[in-house]
């Protein structure tokens, strides 16, 4: 089974992807840790150096290496649904996880963890509320397709087992 994992940054993705993953013995990847060895360069350098459009396409090929793996969970970057049909070709090869977070809790989150952002590292904190509340706007609809939506705040160590049993 091949699982995704949506949200927006800061959400705690790579968190409950490692936990999970650990819990049923799947692998666990994390797709911008995947650009970063191909391209040999952190994400920030390769925004800043290649640009954004560069990077969402490493990000689509990285992504569609994957129907060739199994049993796996990836943490995909907070806008990964978001670019060319990925959030469809996620839908058509496996089982999509988003994990809604409310904007106060990645706001405190993003604080402390906007350096290795490129979207984010020069924004104020102010500005930063107001970027996350555009982006979580324009990004529901693809978020939106998920085929399992849960709310942060009620994930639990149980809340994967409650998925497999559901819809495995
Ligand atoms: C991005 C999220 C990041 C990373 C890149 C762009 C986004 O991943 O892919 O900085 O567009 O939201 P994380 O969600 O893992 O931080």
């Amino acid at each position: 089974m091949k699982f995704f994992l949506l949200g927006f940054m800061g959400t705690g993705k790579s968190h409950w992807g490692k936990s999970w993953s650990a819990q049923y013995q799947l692998d666990f990847f994390d797709l911008d840790h995947e650009v970063e060895k191909m391209e040999g360069l952190s994400v920030a350098g390769i925004f800043e150096k290649l640009g954004e459009p560069y990077f969402r396409e490493k990000e689509r090929n990285i992504l569609h290496s994957f129907a060739k793996k199994d049993n796996f969970i990836l943490s995909c970057g907070g806008g990964t649904p978001c670019f060319y049909d990925n959030m469809e070709w996620m839908n058509s090869h496996g089982i999509t996880i988003f994990i809604s977070t409310p904007v106060p809790v990645l706001k405190e989150r993003l604080i402390l963890e906007k350096s290795h952002r490129p979207l984010i590292q020069a924004l104020t904190d102010e500005a930063l509320e107001e970027f996350i509340r555009r982006k979580l706007k324009e990004r529901e609809k693809y978020y939106g397709q998920a085929a399992i939506i849960l709310q942060s705040e009620s994930i639990s160590h149980t809340t994967f087992a409650e998925i497999i049993k559901r819809y495995v």
